[in-house]
């Protein structure tokens, strides 16, 4: 394993990108929602104590989300893109619940020890393409959360060597459209997918879940290529 995970991170959310990161995909707002809605209801029976890690946390969509809600949870925002979280705590002085948050501009590796009450990762993991590296993701979130609490984990994943993949893709591409992707795009895309990014399919997703001192991931969402999981902390 290498002591950084290798990733895109420079190149896909630098500066640049991290500015235009929440327009992006604005018109799939939609799937972001029902996501969102799914960890609430995960989530609901945690204590108004409850301090939550945001593994990936990017420009904050998850926190935006849950912070109203529960107004007197307490979150700790991690993620090696310095300029996407800078935009995370915009969003958060300028929606005033900055004084709920912690904001850590690194891996999740590199934070100090702690006892979250629960994690979310959500469309994070689909970057780390070595088995080894995405166990060692999962093990980092597992070994900063108290035994029992949950992870909502989310991620693009598809399982090529199924016939039924193309299909899949196209389906997902379908999205990607009305996204605003452009047919160019959309080639690069189905070629990067599982080379780039997403490199496992959903059981061996489970697979490097399970083998971070998580118990068995129950599915809980699916859109398009994109599922979701909720698990507990043994
Ligand atoms: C697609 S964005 C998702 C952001 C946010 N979770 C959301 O749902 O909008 C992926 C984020 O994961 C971060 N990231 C990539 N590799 C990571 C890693 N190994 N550990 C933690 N975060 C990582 C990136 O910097 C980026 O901000």
């Amino acid at each position: 394993m290498s002591p950084v995970p290798p990733n895109n991170i420079p190149t896909s959310f630098g500066p640049e990108e991290a500015a235009t990161y929440d327009e992006r995909f604005s018109k799939l707002s939609a799937v972001n929602s029902l996501l969102h809605l799914v960890v609430q209801s995960q989530f609901a029976s945690l204590p108004d104590t409850a301090h939550i890690l945001i593994a990936g946390a990017g420009t904050g969509a998850e926190v935006r989300y849950l912070a109203p809600l529960f107004p007197s949870w307490r979150f700790t925002l991690a993620d090696p893109s310095d300029a996407m979280l800078e935009i995370a705590r915009r969003h958060a002085v300028e929606e005033g619940f900055a004084d709920r948050c912690t904001f850590h501009a690194g891996y999740v590796s590199s934070l100090p020890e702690a006892e979250f009450d629960a994690a979310t990762s959500l469309l994070v993991s689909h970057f780390l393409n070595e088995e080894e590296d995405r166990t060692a993701y999962y093990s980092s979130i597992a070994e900063r959360l108290r035994p029992g609490a949950p992870l909502f984990e989310a991620a693009l994943c598809g399982n090529r060597s199924d016939p039924i993949f193309e299909m899949e893709m196209d389906v997902w591409l379908g999205l990607l459209t009305l996204a605003g992707m452009a047919a160019e795009g959309r080639e690069n895309y189905r070629k990067s997918f599982g080379t780039l990014f997403a490199a496992h399919d959903p059981s061996e997703v489970e697979k490097m879940i399970g083998a971070a001192k998580f118990d068995r991931p129950v599915q809980c969402f699916q859109a398009g290529l994109i599922r979701g999981w909720i698990t507990q902390r043994l």
